[in-house]
C-alpha cells in the first residue's frame, strides 16, 4: 500500500465526472487499499478516487474511526433512494481548513459493486448516510462547497 496525493480544490480533475469501473483488477484493488491508507493518514472519514487523481466512481467510507473494520468500499455506488433529512457540518480532504453546513438524508439506499465485483445493498443511516452522499457527489464532480451554507475555518469558532 502507499499515500497518495489528495488533489485540492481548484483543480479542474475534482470537477470532472469519473467513469464506470467495469471489472475489479488488481489496479483496483490496490486503488482502493492506497485510498484507505490515505484517508486514515489524513484523518478522513472518507475520499473518492478523483481525490487522488483517477477519474473512476470508487469510493470509501469511513463513518466512524473507532470501527476501522467497518470501512464501506463502493465501486460504481448508485443511491437507489432517499429518506429524510438532516443538516450538519462537513468538511473534505481537498478543501483543507474549512467546514460548512449541509443539507442531506437522514437514510439513503446505496447499491455497489464491492472489492469481489458483488452487487451490494447498503443502507445506511444519519452520519454514515452524510458520508456516502459527499463521496458519492465528488464521483460527478460535485463538492460539499457547492451546496453548503456558513463555510468557514472552524479554529476562528474558538476564539
Ligand atoms: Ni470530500
Amino acid at each position: 500500500m502507499a499515500l497518495r496525493n489528495v488533489v485540492k480544490e481548484g483543480d479542474p480533475i475534482l470537477r470532472k465526472k469519473c467513469r464506470v469501473v467495469d471489472a475489479v483488477d488488481e489496479k483496483i484493488i490496490t486503488l482502493l487499499d492506497d485510498m484507505k491508507e490515505t484517508m486514515i493518514s489524513d484523518s478522513g472519514v472518507g475520499i473518492a478516487a478523483p481525490q487522488v487523481g483517477m477519474l473512476k466512481r470508487i469510493c470509501v467510507c469511513m463513518p466512524d474511526p473507532e470501527k476501522p473494520e467497518d470501512i464501506l468500499e463502493f465501486i460504481n455506488p448508485v443511491i437507489l433512494s432517499c429518506e429524510g433529512e438532516q443538516e450538519g457540518y462537513e468538511g473534505c480532504l481537498s478543501v483543507p481548513g474549512l467546514v460548512g453546513c449541509v443539507k442531506r438524508p437522514q437514510h439513503v439506499r446505496v447499491e455497489a459493486m464491492d472489492r469481489t465485483g458483488s452487487k451490494r445493498i447498503y443502507d445506511l443511516e444519519g452520519f454514515a448516510a452524510v458520508v456516502a452522499c459527499h463521496e458519492i457527489d465528488h464521483l460527478d464532480g460535485i463538492l460539499y462547497i457547492d451546496k453548503a451554507s456558513d463555510i468557514h475555518d472552524p479554529q476562528e469558532d474558538e476564539q
